[in-house]
């Protein structure tokens, strides 16, 4: 399995959480003005809410990914109020034919003192684990066509 990891951030937050989850695949966390080049079987991206949407640079970043580079997307970050920014990347992901991973990652993120230190090690520590879970579940599923049809 071959993975990258992108993220999108204004201050911080999701750069932390693309550390955590790219140190536990064995890969580098780039911003997104780093092109996918290679092909990768999951593209881990790290976004997060600002005023009710996710950014402009995220849904720019999507439109330009090939369907034959990336497999599937998984998504990850952090927001002060609202929950998963799922559905906005879904609905970018949908426009290019790339598939997403049901399963997520999110936690609060620190803003104007709400949420203050998050993500905090314990946050660091369920995204490492989130991008364990997905890499050794879809190692088996490779090697087991059967649990194929799970997203
Ligand atoms: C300009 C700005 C707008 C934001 N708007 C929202 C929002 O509408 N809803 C929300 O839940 N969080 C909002 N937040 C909080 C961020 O989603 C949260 O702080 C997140 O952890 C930021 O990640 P980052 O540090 O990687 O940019 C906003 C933060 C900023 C800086």
């Amino acid at each position: 399995m071959t993975y990258a990891v992108r993220y999108y951030t204004k201050t911080g937050n999701t750069k932390r959480l693309a550390e955590a989850v790219a140190k536990e695949l064995g890969v580098e966390a780039y911003p997104l003005s780093t092109p996918i080049e290679e092909k990768v079987d999951i593209l881990f991206l790290g976004n997060s809410y600002y005023a009710f949407n996710i950014d402009p640079e995220v849904k720019d970043f999507i439109a330009s990914l090939d369907k034959d580079k990336v497999g599937k997307i998984a998504n990850f970050g952090s927001a002060a109020m609202l929950n998963s920014t799922y559905k906005k990347v879904k609905a970018e992901a949908d426009k290019v034919g790339i598939p997403m991973i049901e399963k997520e990652f999110h936690c609060k993120g620190e803003f104007k003192g709400l949420h203050k230190g998050r993500p905090n090690e314990d946050d660091l520590k369920e995204a490492a684990a989130f991008a364990r879970s997905l890499s050794a579940f879809f190692a088996s599923a490779s090697v087991n066509p059967s649990l194929g049809f799970i997203k």
